[in-house]
């Protein structure tokens, strides 16, 4: 055993894909950006064996890719302009016309909207599984033409936890391959490979970045497919910009620090919100109360900071508006991960294909970020208030 494979996640990760030392012997502490598209050779031999071009990856990406293989496992790491164009790059690459894909019905909807357009298009059917469907009901929904079971855990807005290993399983026998949009565990908090997809999908917009300052996206996955993943990205021309790469591995360096923080403010808001009266329910998979709970419990070391709930259905239109309208310290905004906190408002129904919504009420999402959660909840309390 390596010195390496001794230490703890967080050591290696502080210490993988950093910048090498120069012909001085000196090197920075950061890996610096690489802005390139050329990537010149020395002689024609080089040029011609390794056919260079920066949409392949410069040393910047490649330090990237290293150190988010150290965080989340995997063989091989592609990275994109964006979480969506690395849903994309997955599904396109291990996809092609007549096949059929199962995924959950609480998805990312973006990820809805390519499959339902784009991808039906081009051929491929999609079926949504009810998001508390058992094991065994989408083990029956898997089909002969199923290339692709494609999973959300915990499932975006809703949060509702899948039995991971054993759909897993249930899918390799029937010989599909499972892929995971594994964005909120930031693939730290949840171990995709071990639990048998063969893919890992990252909008490292969110927890790897971490500052709402960049967009970028990585396609982690296994030796069984990785053939495939590299050439529908690089057929796709999906490189993502040197300033992204180089911001998101800084951001990178403090992740587990900001997620555990940001994990333990929104569990302390999560258990606060269970006592308000305003409230019908509080969708966060590390409550005991949660329908995913004990799965939870057994396959994550932690939760993030992202979690929803939802008001009494007597609250409108215009009371949610002055609720959110008048907080101080929620920004307004549609993604997460990041330092700052953020609140927005959904209607559930309306994204579902196939799965009950038990709830009238507005859903409310939070991402809580590093501010003292005694201040968060102070300016819920104040929202609440207004409604
Ligand atoms: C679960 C999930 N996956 C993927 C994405 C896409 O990430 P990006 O904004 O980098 O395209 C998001 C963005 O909100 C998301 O919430």
């Amino acid at each position: 055993m390596s010195p390496n494979s001794r230490r703890h996640r967080t050591t290696r990760l502080l210490h993988r894909g950093r910048a090498g030392f120069g012909e001085n012997g000196l090197a920075p502490v950061n890996q610096p950006p690489v802005r390139a598209s050329t990537i010149r050779a020395t002689d024609l031999e080089t040029f011609e064996r390794e056919s260079p071009y920066a949409t392949k990856g410069t040393d910047t990406t490649r330090a990237l890719g290293a150190a988010l293989r150290e965080v989340e496992g995997g063989d091989a790491c592609h990275l994109c302009p964006s979480g969506l164009a690395a849903i994309a790059v997955a599904l396109t690459a291990l996809t092609r016309s007549g096949d059929h894909i199962l995924v959950s019905d609480a998805l990312y909807f973006p990820t809805r909207r390519l499959l339902n357009t784009l991808l039906k298009d081009y051929g491929v059917s999609t079926t949504y599984f009810g998001p508390h469907a058992t094991t065994d009901e989408i083990a029956a929904m898997m089909r002969d033409d199923t290339a692709v079971v494609f999973l959300e855990s915990p499932g975006s807005d809703t949060l509702e936890v899948l039995d991971v290993p054993a759909i897993a399983a249930a899918a390799r026998q029937r010989g599909a391959v499972t892929m995971i949009d594994n964005t909120w565990s930031a693939g730290w908090l949840f171990d995709p490979f071990a639990a048998g997809c063969a893919v890992s999908i990252q909008a490292a917009t969110k927890y790897q970045a971490g500052h709402g300052d960049v967009l970028l996206g990585a396609v982690l996955s296994t030796d069984e497919v990785a053939d495939r993943i590299a050439h529908a990205h690089l057929s796709l021309g999906q490189c993502p910009g040197s300033e992204e790469a180089w911001l998101t591995l800084r951001g990178l360096r403090t992740m587990p620090l900001r997620l555990q923080r940001q994990g333990e403010g929104a569990l302390k808001i999560a258990h606060w919100l269970t006592e308000r009266d305003e409230v019908a329910a509080v969708l966060h998979p590390a409550l005991p109360g949660h329908p995913g709970h004990e799965i939870f419990q057994r396959d994550f070391t932690g939760a993030s900071g992202l979690f929803s709930f939802v008001l009494k259905p007597e609250y409108d239109d215009a009371a949610t508006r002055r609720m959110l309208d008048g907080l101080e310290l929620f920004g307004l905004g549609a993604s997460w991960g990041g330092y700052e906190s953020l609140v927005m408002r959904k209607r559930v129904r309306e994204i579902r294909s196939v799965s009950d919504w038990p709830h009238d009420g507005w859903l409310i999402r939070l991402s809580i970020g590093l501010e003292e959660p005694d201040d968060l909840m102070a300016d819920l309390q104040a929202g609440l208030e207004r409604l």
